[in-house]
């Protein structure tokens, strides 16, 4: 099985208003308060939020950060997603519909200080984790941290299992643990690049 193709997800967000329930589901209201408070800092430079969706991550994320750098592949998600930030005033958020990792953002000089991978890598084939393992490796800066949140259910359209893509992000060179949280539905991972 390849990766997920974006017309997937395109399709997904024209269908239903929120997909996943992420707005209103506990389990992600849960899991995005937990993720949240793991991250080590009170304040980020430059965050990087791949695959964004609509944007609930994306709104908090804002708080924490000078600029954040979304993307999705999904236009409709996007365009949800830019809506909101204008409803709420937010004007350092750089929204971008982009087919990762084959198109990947503008990288700030030095890096991202903050990159965010909640609920996204396992539509990647092995191929196209690795690419975009590379990018993230490229991107991060030194001294920036790497948070990583993924379900762990089998579900039809997952390309690979939580527990693959977690280990495949803590094997990038410098990159050190700073906290894990694993429960039976999802796992969490934060890293941080030496510098
Ligand atoms: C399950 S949703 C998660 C949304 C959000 N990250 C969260 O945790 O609430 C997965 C999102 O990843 C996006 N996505 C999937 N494959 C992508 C790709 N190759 N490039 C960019 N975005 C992608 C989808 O359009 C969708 O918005």
């Amino acid at each position: 099985m390849g990766s997920v193709a974006a017309d997937h997800f395109e399709r997904l967000y024209r269908e239903h208003a929120d997909p996943w329930n992420v707005a209103g589901a506990w389990y992600e209201r849960r899991k995005r308060g937990l993720l949240l408070a793991a991250l080590g800092r009170e304040r980020y430079g430059h965050a990087f939020e791949p695959g964004c969706g609509a944007g609930d991550l994306t709104l908090r994320l804002a708080q924490r950060c000078d600029r954040v750098c979304a993307v999705d592949v999904a236009s409709a998600a996007i365009g949800r997603c830019r809506a909101r930030l204008a409803d709420a005033g937010i004007r350092h958020v750089d929204v971008l519909t982009l087919n990762l990792p084959g198109q990947w953002p503008p990288t700030p000089p030095g890096g991202f200080d903050l990159i965010v991978v909640s609920e996204l890598a396992y539509y990647l084939d092995a191929a196209a984790l690795a690419r975009f393992l590379d990018a993230v490796d490229a991107s991060l800066a030194q001294g920036g941290e790497l948070a990583a949140c993924h379900w762990r259910a089998d579900f039809s359209d997952r390309a690979q299992a939580t527990d693959v893509l977690h280990d495949a992000m803590a094997a990038l060179a410098g990159l050190v643990p700073t906290a894990r949280h694993e429960e039976a539905e999802f796992r969490l991972d934060l890293w941080r690049r030496q510098s």
